[in-house]
């Protein structure tokens, strides 16, 4: 407001109103970028253990994963991290293919340096850190291992539009979406992304989200209210 000389509210509004630059700025100002590894850590343990290898028995050539909203990048490289564990139990692996999106371009610079302060940290294991993690000389700070920076398409992308792909075997939707926007947004951007979705694929939402509308083409997958799988083919 400071910067567009504006001294209330209602003169802000106008000029959002007039300008869709001064509503992209808003947008974007209004982002908020927490996120950590492996959050909702019982659930990466189940993606490890049971989901993954349960579709790579279904899909022998390659996996499609989309993490919506990424923010800084911290849930895709816990993905990467998984996946590179799971690499080790099976003889034949699929090829994997990573898109990770966010509206917002600063945070998926961030992303692509994959540097991170200790509390992004808090929740991965002392043998993945060691593993995983290089702290950088004389910082306070950690950059993930080059290998998992590999074969990630960082993308800029808003929700609102046509998703960025299709057939995704795996899509993380948390923490933004279903949270930040109104009902009919929610549902509309929602719709899309479910089309995206694969016969049999799992959906991912925030722990604290729920689904804007019920749909017959979605099965919880318990113990988790927040992971959603697909049925098959219509
Ligand atoms: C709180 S972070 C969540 C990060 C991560 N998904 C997690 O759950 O840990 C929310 C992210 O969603 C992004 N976001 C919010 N609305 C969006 C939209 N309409 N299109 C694309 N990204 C959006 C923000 O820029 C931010 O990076």
């Amino acid at each position: 407001m400071k910067d567009l000389g504006c001294c209330n509210i209602t003169t802000y509004i106008a000029e959002l109103d007039k300008s869709d630059e001064v509503r992209k700025k808003c947008e974007l100002l209004l982002t908020v970028s927490i996120s950590r590894f492996f959050r909702d850590r019982e659930f990466w343990q189940s993606l490890e253990k049971k989901f993954l290898p349960d579709l790579i028995k279904k899909n022998t050539e390659r996996i499609n994963v989309w993490s919506a909203g990424c923010a800084c990048g911290d849930e895709v490289y816990s993905f990467k991290i998984v996946w590179d564990c799971l690499e080790n139990d099976f003889v034949h692996i699929p090829k994997l293919k990573v898109i990770a999106t966010d509206m917002n371009p600063e945070y998926l610079d961030r992303a692509r340096s994959g540097i991170y302060p200790p509390s992004s940290l808090k929740e991965v294991k002392k043998e993945l850190q060691l593993k995983y993690f290089k702290r950088k000389a004389g910082k306070k700070l950690f950059e993930v291992d080059a290998s998992l920076k590999e074969e990630i398409d960082w993308k800029i992308h808003h929700l609102l539009s046509d998703p960025p792909g299709s057939k995704f075997d795996i899509i993380f939707l948390r923490n933004n979406v279903l949270t930040y926007y109104e009902d009919l947004l929610k549902k509309k951007a929602f719709r899309k992304i479910l089309e995206s979705l694969a016969p049999y694929g799992f959906l991912i939402i925030g722990s604290h989200e729920s689904l804007p509308f019920e749909t017959r083409n979605l099965t919880g997958i318990a113990p988790y209210p927040f992971v959603f799988r697909k049925g098959p083919e219509k």
